[in-house]
């Protein structure tokens, strides 16, 4: 089997994920090798960035994830601007989540974790948003980061300072294991020769694509489709997350516009109407005022989804392979814990009793029958 990859860890996949993984191994002095096969199809280049644990009402286990994700994210991205020397677009802004009632709003599953707001508190925090609107919590912890614009590049850089290694434009077309031992992958290279490579450990990172390499994984493709308009700069001070379409304003003046969400889309690619007008109401169901702010771009991205919209973590059933995919809506949130309890778990760290608790609760084999 050749080129060997010389005691590097492999980490499949270019995304953020995987990004935040070899910058966290990397900086813990391990050679990495990054597989990448289309830096334009991660979920880091498409999502919108919010940091959003208690605006998304998760509950659980999975909040507890969130919740730690969230209280590591400013050392994440002091590290990583630290490493970099670019910044990463953190914005501690707060979450605004509005209501038709107080009883909808009561009902939200995080709601007793923020602060309670009527109409009045609503025009307090977003002056414009529609008289629909009738109540809504503040989540002032949630907030959101500039990861299209910013986070992706910074990453890449800092791992570039610690040596990483990449290989852009390589396909792996299957994982390879010797008695239910992971040994290496084929790939088919930018050159378009098929190839294998040699490695003892990957971490594998293909959000929704991983059941194409591992078909016993439970994960699946969530299409969500966006936009971004140009609003008057400090139009919005907050992320307003609404029903089924968001607003994340970002310090130019920008807001990203998401998210359809079409699991029956499948992986089929491109813009629809249907979908592009879903946005366009819910803007307009949002902030009216906002209809008339000039659109600047659209794209969509598929989210890599499993039945109880949780990550997996950790151990796959082959030895030396480890997962991280399968996050949802919530991958930028939960990139920060991700590369600390991957990172620690393929070097053999020790974990806090509360970090191993958390990587127990997302195994994949907690859906195995
Ligand atoms: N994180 C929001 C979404 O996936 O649309």
């Amino acid at each position: 089997m050749s080129p060997a990859t010389n005691g590097s860890v492999l980490v499949i996949g270019g995304g953020l994920i995987g990004l935040s993984i070899a910058h966290q191994l990397a900086r813990q002095g391990h050679g990495v090798e990054v597989l990448s096969r289309r830096r334009s199809e991660a979920a880091g280049f498409v999502a919108a960035g919010m940091l959003a644990p208690h605006a998304e009402g998760l509950r659980g286990p999975l909040l507890q994830l969130g919740q730690a994700s969230l209280n590591r994210i400013p050392d994440w991205v002091n590290q990583i601007e630290a490493d970099s020397g670019l910044c990463c677009g953190l914005r501690s802004c707060g979450i605004i989540v509005p209501f038709h009632s107080a009883a909808a709003r009561d009902a939200h599953p995080t709601a007793h974790l923020g602060e309670a707001l009527n109409r009045k508190g609503l025009e307090r925090e977003a002056a414009d948003l529609a008289e629909q609107w009738q109540a809504g919590v503040l989540f002032a912890q949630d907030g959101q980061i500039d990861n299209r614009r910013q986070l992706m590049r910074a990453l890449e850089k800092a791992c570039v300072n610690f040596g990483v290694k990449f290989q852009e434009g390589i396909e792996v077309l299957d994982l390879l294991q010797q008695n239910k031992t992971f040994v290496g992958v084929r790939v088919r290279n930018a050159e378009g020769e098929l190839c294998t490579l040699q490695a003892d450990q990957a971490v594998l990172c293909t959000g929704a694509w991983s059941s194409k390499l591992l078909p016993e994984l439970p994960i699946f493709p969530v299409k969500g489709q966006m936009m971004s308009l140009q609003g008057p700069r400090d139009a919005l001070q907050r992320v307003i997350f609404g029903p089924g379409t968001y607003l994340v304003p970002r310090e130019d003046g920008l807001i990203v516009v998401g998210a359809t969400s079409e699991p029956e889309a499948d992986f089929r690619e491109g813009l629809t109407p249907f979908g592009q007008r879903e946005l366009q109401q819910g803007v307009a169901s949002l902030l009216p005022a906002a209809g008339q702010w000039p659109p600047m771009e659209r794209w969509w991205g598929f989210r890599p989804c499993t039945p109880d919209e949780g990550p997996l973590l950790g151990p796959s059933a082959l030895a030396g392979l480890w997962l991280a995919c399968g996050h949802h809506r919530n991958g930028v949130l939960l990139a920060a814990l991700t590369a600390d309890l991957l990172a620690a778990a393929v070097i053999g760290k020790p974990l806090s009793s509360s970090d191993a608790e958390l990587l127990n609760a997302f195994r994949s084999d907690r859906f195995e029958p």
